[in-house]
């Protein structure tokens, strides 16, 4: 039986074209694609300071050690996301300290962050859920630097600004499953110039350049001795990986377009079924990336495996950190709890066919039909 994927990206003969170019040149890690990438990118959202890294989860650690907290701060974030966050914060040697997210939006806000303020608190991390954006301004008005996880929000705006680039620093995801993709990769922004130039530094083990740049750069002597500015791991992009970006870039609008259509289809069919209760849409100040699609239904599990059977993949994004035992945190979230009983991610990407939009929506009505 054909699975119908919950997640997915979409490429095609510019995608492949850009690889093929890339790999007849015979430099396919790191180059001058990702500068090309980095310059398109920085363009197309007209933000100023961009560095493309290896994956969103790097991103993330990176940006909790661009902002110089001191050693075992306390990063408030929401407990209903990805473990990177988490696992940056910890890696970058500091705590994370678990909020809750609003049922609707699956976002946190002001009101939820307030109440997890210590003397302690270094940071916010917020995460656009689903690409829907974080209501920002209440949140940057708490005074301190807020991190925009902006995985899912790739071309989301909020009062016209780019998700990712509204605070003092953002990441963006642009894995095999995100709005744009190139394969696996992740960038950073932040109004800061400084800090961007320091992790186009990081990035390459604290060194910053390679012996072929001070080479062509005609450093005198010795371009192989390298002046290693601080202790860091590698988390080099890819000529291929800015390749495939650069072709995405082009495309973003349309693909995003037919996420949207689909998502108004879903809701236009679905929200008047008494079981079940759908994601807002954006708000007039918003532009929404429509990442992924979140139902709530009671009887959440019976339901995925129902789909399952029908050939229909699904899933809960995220299993709550806070629940983790990894994270020994005894606090209570009601909210992500009751996310974590309810909510489904039914399929929602660029290589859904209309055929497969009403086969999903069809079978989920017949499920208690
Ligand atoms: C909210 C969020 N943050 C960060 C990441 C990490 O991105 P990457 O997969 O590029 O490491 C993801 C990935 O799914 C995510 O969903």
């Amino acid at each position: 039986m054909k699975m119908i994927s919950v997640f997915g990206s979409k490429v095609g003969p510019e995608e492949i074209a850009g690889v093929t170019a890339c790999m007849e040149s015979q430099w396919m890690g790191f180059g001058k694609k990702v500068t090309e990438f980095e310059k398109k990118f920085a363009e197309h959202f007209s933000i100023e300071n961009f560095a493309m890294v290896d994956s969103g989860s790097n991103a993330l650690y990176m940006a909790c050690v661009l902002l110089r907290l001191p050693k075992g701060s306390e990063i408030i974030l929401p407990s209903f996301t990805w473990v990177s966050c988490a696992q940056a914060v910890i890696m970058a040697g500091h705590h994370p300290v678990f909020c809750d997210v609003e049922l609707d939006t699956c976002n946190v806000t002001a009101d939820l962050v307030s109440p997890k303020i210590t003397k302690k608190t270094g940071a916010v991390m917020v995460v656009h859920y689903a690409g829907k954006p974080v209501d920002m301004n209440p949140v940057m008005e708490l005074g301190f630097p807020v991190i925009e996880d902006a995985a899912h929000a790739v071309n989301s705006r909020y009062y016209g600004k780019p998700c990712g680039a509204i605070s003092d620093i953002g990441i963006y995801s642009f894995d095999a499953v995100k709005n744009l993709t190139t394969g696996e990769g992740g960038g950073i922004t932040a109004k800061n110039k400084e800090l961007i130039n320091r992790a186009k530094m990081l990035r390459y083990c604290g060194i910053g350049f390679s012996g072929f740049d001070a080479a062509a750069a005609n450093a005198e002597n010795r371009w192989w001795e390298y002046d290693i500015q601080e202790p860091f791991i590698k988390m080099l992009p890819t000529n291929i990986s800015a390749s495939i970006g650069i072709a995405q870039l082009d495309k973003l609008n349309d693909l995003q377009a037919y996420r949207k259509k689909i998502w108004q289809i879903y809701t236009e069919e679905l929200a008047a079924v008494s079981w079940i209760i759908c994601p807002p849409d954006a708000a007039s100040h918003e532009t929404h990336s429509y990442f992924t699609y979140v139902l709530r239904v009671p009887d959440r599990d019976r339901l995925a495996r129902y789909l399952f059977d029908k050939g229909i993949y699904t899933t809960l994004r995220y299993h709550p950190l806070h629940l983790n035992k990894l994270y020994q945190s005894n606090v209570s979230l009601p909210n992500c709890e009751q996310l974590n009983a309810d909510a489904l991610s039914i399929p929602l990407h660029p290589n859904l066919s209309m055929e497969d939009v009403w086969y999903i929506i069809d079978t989920i009505k017949a499920f208690r039909r």
